[in-house]
């Protein structure tokens, strides 16, 4: 039983706090497996997704990134793109193709 009341608060915790935003240490070297996505975001998306000074949801943060997701996979790659606030049309990259903005999305978009 005391270990059971010890165990409940930690229990709680994890399901009920926001993870904080990842840090720019932990996105400095995190990238998709597949060596062409991740030379794609380096060149891109990297450059706001990994900047807190950026208003961009960071790569890995779930809190920035459910509210989203909500909306539908389709709706956030036609964001990309159309372009969004200051996020340019592509996100910076005229060579991505639909297929590879949604790899790029659910990467960026999945917990760290
Ligand atoms: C020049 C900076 C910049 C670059 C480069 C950039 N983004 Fe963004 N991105 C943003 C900003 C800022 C937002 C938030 C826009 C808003 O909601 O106000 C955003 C939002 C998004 C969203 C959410 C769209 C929505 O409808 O909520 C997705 C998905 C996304 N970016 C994917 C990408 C991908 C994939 C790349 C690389 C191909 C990329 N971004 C490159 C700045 C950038």
């Amino acid at each position: 039983m005391r270990t059971c009341l010890l165990i409940l608060p930690l229990l709680l915790a994890a399901c009920g706090a926001e993870a904080p935003p990842p840090t720019a240490a932990q996105l400095e070297h995190h990238r998709p497996a597949d060596a062409r996505l991740a030379g794609l975001y380096e060149r891109a998306c990297f450059n706001c997704h990994s900047r807190a000074e950026s208003t961009a949801p960071l790569t890995g943060h779930q809190a920035a990134w459910a509210p989203r997701l909500r909306r539908g996979m389709p709706a956030l790659v036609a964001s990309v793109k159309n372009g969004l606030a200051s996020m340019p049309p592509m996100g910076l990259c005229p060579d991505c193709s639909d297929a590879e903005l949604e790899q790029l999305t659910r990467f960026m978009s999945a917990p760290l």
